[in-house]
């Protein structure tokens, strides 16, 4: 039997160490966290994601009496991207979480499901997405989606 052992590569770092547009894009994030809907479990999810055009488009966490028909922040920006702009790629993605009164201290985590979609994202437009976390203690950037899902399904794999 042979170990496999995966590495993954994250910077952490504070919002002055981010270029402006990087900023910009954490602030429209955490401005997103406003228009969440999330009466079942009052965690705020905001998400700004920008396409290689310099479209910006919004998300936020859309939750439902049937819980399982809510949907996360994150899909719900990068649905919006690809039903609105089909062929431009995203380039950046921020995500910020809010929760009893403040942003949380530590980046916010995405669910398996966003990353699975975030996988596909970049791996459709085939470039890498840089995925930014903001936390209030400290950022964390993912120069690709694919960093936060290692050994992930793509479509080639449905091919046997
Ligand atoms: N949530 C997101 O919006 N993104 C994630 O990646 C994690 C979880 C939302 C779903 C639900 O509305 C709330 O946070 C609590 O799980």
């Amino acid at each position: 039997m042979k170990e496999i052992v995966i590495k993954t590569n994250i910077r952490s770092c504070q919002m002055n160490e981010l270029t402006p547009e990087e900023q910009e894009l954490i602030t429209i994030a955490k401005k997103q966290t406003e228009n969440s809907y999330c009466p079942y479990s009052k965690f705020h999810v905001g998400a700004a994601a920008k396409l290689d055009n310099g479209v910006i488009i919004r998300g936020a966490n859309q939750e439902n009496a049937a819980y399982p028909s809510g949907l996360c922040a994150e899909r719900s920006a990068l649905f919006a991207a690809g039903a609105v702009y089909p062929d431009i790629p995203v380039n950046t993605l921020a995500i910020a979480c809010f929760t009893e009164g403040h942003f949380t201290e530590n980046p916010g985590a995405p669910c398996g499901s966003c990353r699975q979609v975030m996988l596909e994202t970049e791996h459709r437009y085939g470039k890498p997405m840089k995925v930014i976390l903001y936390g209030e203690k400290e950022i964390y950037i993912f120069d690709s989606a694919a960093s936060l899902l290692p050994v992930g399904f793509f479509s080639e794999d449905l091919e046997g």
